[in-house]
């Protein structure tokens, strides 16, 4: 029972690993000893990002757009050609859109679920060759999708296509474990409440105190809190455990 959270030697992906949840993520799996791709649109975030993690250890940052299939294919391609495997595939990446109901517009949809909800589901298809590869009888390979609580809940604010896109995110993950549990591939999400990032900096500068109220545990999410429900969902430690979805939140949205 010693080793139950052990993911020293893994290969991991985060997608949007330059910042925020995905570099909490990455920073977690690269102190424990995984190997850990990240990427993000911006060449210089995701070097510098990279360049940081791999203090701790193995930490590799490429350029990538995943809001369109094209740009999902170039991803895979270019780790498939440094690797013959991955155990871990987390997606992370995403974006929030908030405007008045009769003004929504639709490019605020479209961007949302192309990036939020389409990518998902293209970056998982695309990546089980890799998935596949790394499976054995002791090794289950993971896929964890990085939801949110407003996909468990209604939103304070006019985010449509956000809570949208990650309600459909926590069904789709209940969908593909069902479809992926007899090729040993364990798929979940994690529904993170507040942690500061740059999606949520503006709320949380205007709103602080406020939402701190609504939070039973009374504090803004650290790295260590996402990190380490990754680690699980990444580890023997959750084998017996696929299509739920982890709240993450201080006990926010259970006690609403
Ligand atoms: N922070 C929270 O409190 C919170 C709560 C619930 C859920 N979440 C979820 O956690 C995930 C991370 O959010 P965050 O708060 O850490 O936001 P963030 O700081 O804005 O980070 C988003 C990451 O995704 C990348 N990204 C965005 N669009 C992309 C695209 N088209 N292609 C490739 N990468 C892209 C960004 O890099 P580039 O912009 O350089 O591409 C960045 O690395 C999201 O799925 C979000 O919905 C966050």
């Amino acid at each position: 029972m010693k080793n139950l959270f052990n993911i020293s030697g893994k290969i991991a992906v985060v997608t949007g690993g330059s910042r925020g949840i995905g570099a909490m993520i990455a920073r977690g799996f690269v102190e424990n000893g995984a190997k850990t791709y990240i990427c993000s649109r911006k060449e210089k975030d995701v070097t510098e990002t990279a360049k940081n993690l791999s203090r701790y250890g193995e930490c590799i940052g490429i350029t990538a757009d995943l809001s369109t299939v094209a740009g999902i294919e170039k991803f895979v391609s270019d780790i498939a050609a440094r690797e013959e495997k991955i155990d871990i595939l987390v997606n992370n990446a995403g974006a929030v859109w908030a405007a008045p109901l009769d003004e929504f517009p639709e490019t605020g949809w479209d961007k949302i679920m192309d990036i939020n909800l389409k990518s998902v589901f293209y970056l998982t298809q695309k990546f089980l060759p890799l998935l596949r590869a790394s499976v054995r009888d002791d090794n289950l390979a993971r896929i964890i999708n990085i939801a949110s609580v407003d996909g468990l809940s209604v939103p304070d604010f006019e985010t449509y296509s956000y809570s949208a896109s990650k309600a459909a995110v926590i069904h789709m993950t209940r969908t593909l474990a069902k479809r992926l549990a007899g090729e040993k591939i364990l798929v979940n999400a994690i529904a993170p409440g507040a942690f500061p990032s740059h999606m949520t900096k503006e709320i949380l500068e205007k709103n602080k105190q406020a939402m701190l109220k609504k939070i039973p545990l009374a504090r803004i999410g650290e790295p260590e809190d996402i990190a380490g429900a990754a680690l699980y969902l990444s580890t023997r430690a959750s084998a017996y455990v696929t299509g739920t979805t982890l709240i993450v939140d201080g006990g926010w949205v259970e006690t609403k």
